[in-house]
């Protein structure tokens, strides 16, 4: 299994030499090479691409194809859009780590690319904000019902904080906040929305933060294209109560857990504000304790904590935020089988 990132000084990982061939083939060429330097940096389309580099489509469409053959870089689709990045898995993410890093940065070529690349980012940002501008008034008419986003965001960050994390994967996404969140203490982050617009508020937040390490990618909670036992938290913050199988998105959360990872799923007790139906596409009015614990249950993990957040009761047009937190027994139950034999 090869490493992704932060490669520890010790660590060589030997490829094969025809891998190796391949991969530097793919990287020896000067347009090839500019573009590996700039998918680094960032997740572009062919389109920003095409502006980056002053070459036409097919150019840069062909080039981007023998880097992904090599295994260079990955593309993944976001509705009618196709977005590349720097591989991150397998041997030649390993390798285009590496070529990389030799990069001198301040290199005049490499610096141009840079400067347009930031063009397009700026380009991106302010669309990005335009779209948030226009749903800013509704998110914040919601925020304004429930504890402080702070509070929330403080009690997310204990509940979860105190372990490790290497991996995780924020579903249902949103503007990429519990990536900014985690994204300093983490190996790696991988954020999935439905919505591309969402999606470009997100990209552009984790730009700002300056989050190379987190990424975000179209996707489905109901669906999710990765393998099982990939992620150490997985989140799903203010999601539920969007879905008309809650169970089911749990679910697909727990099949990708590593053993002994956590689930954190934040949202709402019951309530009966009628109006989130309509004003706000709610298809759930929040969940019981009870409700959650049980899906996590049915999922094959152990409950491990509940919190809620906000007055004692619901009190009238208020929202109480609750905090569930869920553990895959794997690990503790190789280790008491373990223990067993000793
Ligand atoms: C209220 S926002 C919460 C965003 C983020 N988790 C946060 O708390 O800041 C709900 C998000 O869930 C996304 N969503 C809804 N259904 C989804 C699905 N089936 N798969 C993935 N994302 C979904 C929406 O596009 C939206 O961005």
């Amino acid at each position: 299994m090869f490493m992704s990132f932060g490669l520890p000084s010790e660590f060589t990982p030997r490829l094969a030499f025809g891998t190796l061939l391949d991969g530097l083939k793919a990287a020896g060429e000067d347009t090839r090479l500019r573009l590996l330097a700039v998918l680094g940096e960032a997740d572009l389309t062919v389109s920003d691409l095409t502006e980056i580099m002053g070459q036409s489509q097919p150019r840069i469409s062909r080039h981007l194809k023998l880097l992904a053959e090599a295994g260079l870089v990955e593309r993944h689709r976001e509705a009618s859009w196709v977005f590349y990045r720097r591989a991150t898995e397998g041997p030649n993410g390993v390798l285009a780590l590496r070529l990389l890093a030799l990069l001198d940065p301040a290199d005049p070529v490499l610096l141009r690319d840079r400067e347009r690349l930031a063009d397009v980012r700026a380009a991106r940002a302010a669309a990005a904000q335009a779209y948030f501008r226009a749903h800013a008034e509704e998110w914040g008419h919601i925020r304004g019902l429930h504890a402080p986003e702070a509070e929330v965001e403080a009690a997310v960050h204990a509940i979860l904080g105190g372990e490790r994390i290497e991996t995780l994967l924020d579903l249902g996404t949103g503007t990429g906040r519990m990536l900014e969140l985690f994204g300093h203490e983490i190996t790696r982050g991988l954020g999935l929305d439905l919505s591309p617009d969402m999606l470009a508020v997100a990209r552009a937040n984790l730009e700002r933060a300056g989050l190379r390490n987190c990424s975000v990618r179209q996707g489905d909670i109901f669906n999710l294209a990765m393998p099982r036992d990939s992620f150490d938290a997985v989140i799903i913050h203010q999601v539920l109560h969007f879905l008309d199988d809650g169970a089911r998105a749990v679910r697909e959360a727990a099949r990708v857990l590593k053993p002994g990872g956590r689930l954190l799923v934040v949202d709402f007790a019951p309530h009966d504000l009628e109006f989130l139906r309509d004003a706000h596409a709610h298809r759930r009015l929040g969940f019981s304790a009870e409700t959650v614990e049980g899906w996590m249950a049915q999922a094959g993990l152990e409950p491990l904590a509940h919190q809620a957040l906000g007055p004692e009761r619901n009190a009238a047009g208020r929202l109480i935020v609750s905090l569930w937190l869920g553990r895959d027994p794997r690990k503790q139950a190789a280790a008491g089988a373990h223990r067993e034999v000793m």
